[in-house]
């Protein structure tokens, strides 16, 4: 059944600064993803909070908002069957010590804080995820 669905990808300051954004997104598209939209920007720290307001309360919030707003990053839309669940399979676990063998994380995370790339976890917030980098 046809289930075409778009998810959010960010590709994080580690890998950015590491110029593995054209090999990420190799990644992406040899893996049947289309790249809808795309842009580098980089964040202030508040924009970083609003982005990542679901973690507010857990203990790592502040780092993660800092991390997230320290350089470039590139936000981009991809689009797949069933995007949510094959881009969170691409990545791998969130710490990359977890992540399996040929995933994102496995292949270039640092640590859990600088895992290399973000993606939505539910379609519902991957609409949400999308809005918030790319509505005008
Ligand atoms: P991400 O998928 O972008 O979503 C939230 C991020 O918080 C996560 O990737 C990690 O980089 C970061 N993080 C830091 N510590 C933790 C933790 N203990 N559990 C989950 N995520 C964490």
């Amino acid at each position: 059944m046809n289930n075409l669905e778009q998810t959010l990808s960010i590709i994080k300051p580690d890998a950015v600064e590491r110029n593995l954004d054209q090999e990420i997104k190799n990644i992406f598209l040899n893996n049947g993803f289309k790249i809808i939209k795309e842009k580098k920007i980089k964040l202030e720290k508040n924009e970083a909070e609003k982005f990542y307001k679901v973690h507010e309360t857990k203990p790592f919030y502040n780092d993660l908002c800092e991390y997230l707003s320290s350089g470039p990053i590139l936000v981009m839309i991809l689009e797949k069957e069933n995007a949510v669940l094959s881009n969170r399979e691409l990545m791998g676990a969130t710490n990359p010590k977890d992540a399996k063998e040929g995933t994102i994380r496995k292949k270039y995370g640092i640590s859990i804080d600088k895992n290399s790339v973000h993606g939505s976890d539910s379609k519902e917030n991957g609409k949400i995820e999308i809005d918030f980098f790319f509505k005008n």
